[in-house]
């Protein structure tokens, strides 16, 4: 009888922390899509595609940050509901694209976005760009974030990208 008390004790005990976990897992996704934790989304992504084209140049990686994600993204919310392309008083070294039309998938805002910056690709297409060569090719910025942020005018869809470097 105390061997089966206990047993269920250890059961019980193993189904709490199950679940406290998966929940906990949970929590965790919903909070990466909304707040800005590096994960295996869409900037894990941009940061490939970049430090690729950093490579072909023969300059060192970059690595995501927290704080610039923030901005960044926070930037490219306010330039898609101002409809504009302005650049930010952040003081940090930026660059900027936008997107006219369908609104994509936010990677591929970002991937069409780092292609432009390096070829001066316009993809897909009703483009507008705004950036700092120097900045693509220096081995002096370390750290870079990126935000996307998407809105509608006139039913029509504005998608930005804002990268930040440090
Ligand atoms: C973009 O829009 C904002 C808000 O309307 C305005 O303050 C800003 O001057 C505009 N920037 C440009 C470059 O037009």
């Amino acid at each position: 009888m105390r061997h089966l008390t206990l047993t269920l004790v250890v059961v019980i005990v193993v189904l709490f922390t199950k679940d406290a976990n998966s929940s906990a897992a949970i929590i965790l996704e919903v909070f990466d899509e909304n707040v800005f934790v590096p994960k295996n989304g869409f900037r894990e992504q941009g940061l490939r595609l970049h430090n690729h084209y950093r490579s072909l140049n023969k300059v060192s990686p970059l690595k995501l940050d927290h704080e610039l994600n923030k901005l960044a993204h926070a930037h490219a919310e306010k330039l898609a509901s101002w409809n504009n392309l302005t650049a930010s008083e952040t003081g940090f070294d930026e660059n900027l694209w936008s997107h006219r039309g369908e609104l994509l998938p936010l990677a591929k805002d970002l991937e069409y976005a780092i292609r432009c910056w390096y070829t001066g690709s316009t993809t897909p297409g009703r483009v507008q760009a705004s950036v700092d060569h120097f900045v693509l090719r220096s081995d002096s910025v370390t750290s870079v974030g990126f935000g996307v942020g998407t809105s509608e005018h006139n039913g029509e869809g504005y998608s930005v990208v804002v990268a930040l470097y440090q």
